[in-house]
């Protein structure tokens, strides 16, 4: 069902905890709440979105990026273990994707290991196509990343207002 989160930006003071206990999912290769302050702390050129219930508030999943010029690089995104499978992560992911549109973004970019099939197919629905690979990227264990990319088209309307077409 569409609508039941409320995707807004994070405040780290308030969210950064129920953050970092979905990031435990990534094990030793899980952000440090360090980690995330230093990057994605505020600025025009950083995003870290977290989804809410509307019915109960607390924090459902969360996705940080970065905007580097015309490119939006996704960093991070997870979901609650119990709440998968019910649209967050694809909400947090396009609600991203919009936004870096409306600031200048083109194209995203994101890193995933090799072995995480379950996120290539989500991000496989969600327009991404392989762009790459790098060799023994990851750490915590050792293995390859694939990038990831799509395209993100802003379309001028009649009324000189942009839309992000999906
Ligand atoms: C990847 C992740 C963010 C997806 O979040 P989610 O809220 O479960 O995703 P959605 O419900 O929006 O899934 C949309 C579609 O993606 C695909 N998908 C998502 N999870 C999948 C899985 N485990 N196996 C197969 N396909 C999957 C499905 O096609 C799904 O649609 P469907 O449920 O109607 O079949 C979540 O599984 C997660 O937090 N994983 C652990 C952290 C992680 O691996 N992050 C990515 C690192 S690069």
């Amino acid at each position: 069902m569409r609508g039941r989160w409320i995707i807004s930006e994070c405040d780290l003071e308030k969210d950064l905890k129920e953050i970092l206990e979905i990031e435990k999912c990534f094990g030793k290769s899980g952000w440090t709440h360090q980690m995330f302050v230093r990057s994605h702390g505020k600025s025009d050129h950083t995003c870290l979105f977290v989804a809410k219930g509307r019915e109960r508030n607390r924090v459902e999943g969360y996705c940080a990026a970065l905007i580097v010029m015309e490119d939006l690089e996704i960093h991070r995104i997870a979901v609650r273990q119990a709440g998968r499978r019910q649209g967050v992560g694809s909400a947090l992911i396009l609600d991203t994707l919009r936004r870096g549109a409306v600031k200048g973004a083109k194209n995203a970019f994101l890193d995933v290991r090799n072995s995480n099939v379950d996120a290539h197919r989500f991000y496989e629905g969600l327009g991404f196509r392989i762009a790459s690979r790098r060799q023994n990227y990851y750490s915590n264990p050792r293995e390859d990343a694939l990038v990831l990319s799509r395209s993100i088209k802003v379309l001028k309307a009649d009324n000189g207002c942009d839309t992000v077409k999906l």
